[in-house]
């Protein structure tokens, strides 16, 4: 049985109804991870969980050790990863509270650990990229999202921006233009190490925001928060049906 790990994002520090049986702290080559690793029963299954930011929330999207993160899962075993990202909404289809399963992404991030593959120069490895996301993944996000009755897209590409600010108005419209339909801060290089390792991976990503220019007010955090926690419940049921049907 596939052994599934859950990152959680913004608004997800925890997972509600996980039975901790088991909090791995795991030393890595790079570093530490954002927190221990939980290993536990959810919806009648193991499964495991990390706080992307820590818990509480500590670490900002470009202070987060993504490769630590990543081999401290694979090290403990996963198979799998639902990684779960706030986004804003760039596509006129994407307004708050909307869900998204990207099937693509570019990456605009600069400056982070992004591989790896840095150190043995004589071995680097060049992974296939072309399809970021696992079909496998995707298809039963999609399928459990139906099944809970959200209003959701089954594609979308996925922009990760290097934050923490938020984006201008222009550059929110050059990643339309880029053909971009949601932006986050955390997508990559998480989904590129996970390749790395071999790990299957795919994103939940929810809609928090309109993205910069988008909507006639500017971008408060209290609007982020307020649909963070409407959102929620339905990305643990989400989540949680998921992992009973797989
Ligand atoms: N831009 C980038 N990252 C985000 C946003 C946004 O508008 N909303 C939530 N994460």
């Amino acid at each position: 049985m596939t052994v599934y790990a859950i990152i959680g994002g913004t608004g997800l520090t925890e997972l509600e109804g996980l039975t901790i049986r088991q909090s791995l702290s795991v030393n890595t080559p790079y570093g530490v991870p954002s927190g221990d690793v939980h290993v536990g029963d959810y919806a009648g299954r193991e499964v495991m969980f990390l706080a992307r930011h820590g818990h509480p929330h500590r670490f900002p999207p470009h202070k987060v050790n993504y490769r630590a993160n990543i081999w401290a899962l694979k090290q403990a075993g996963a198979q799998a990863i639902l990684a779960v990202n706030a986004v804003g909404g760039i596509h006129p289809a994407m307004g708050t509270g909307h869900f998204c399963v990207p099937h693509d992404l570019v990456d605009y991030t600069s400056g982070r650990e992004h591989t790896f593959f840095a150190d043995d120069l004589e071995h680097v490895t060049h992974i296939d990229f072309s399809f970021p996301y696992s079909a496998a993944l995707r298809a039963r996000l999609i399928a459990a999202l139906a099944a809970e009755g959200c209003a959701f897209s089954d594609s979308g590409v996925y922009a990760c921006t290097q934050g923490p600010r938020l984006e201008t108005v222009a550059e929110i419209a050059r990643l339309e233009r880029d053909g971009c339909d949601i932006v986050g801060m955390t997508g990559m290089p998480e989904a590129a190490l996970a390749r790395e390792l071999e790990l299957e991976y795919a994103c939940l990503a929810l809609v928090v925001n309109p993205a910069a220019g988008k909507s006639a007010q500017v971008i408060t955090m209290a609007e982020i928060e307020q649909a963070l926690r409407d959102g929620i419940g339905k990305v643990k049921a989400t989540l949680a049906r998921v992992l009973s049907a797989a």
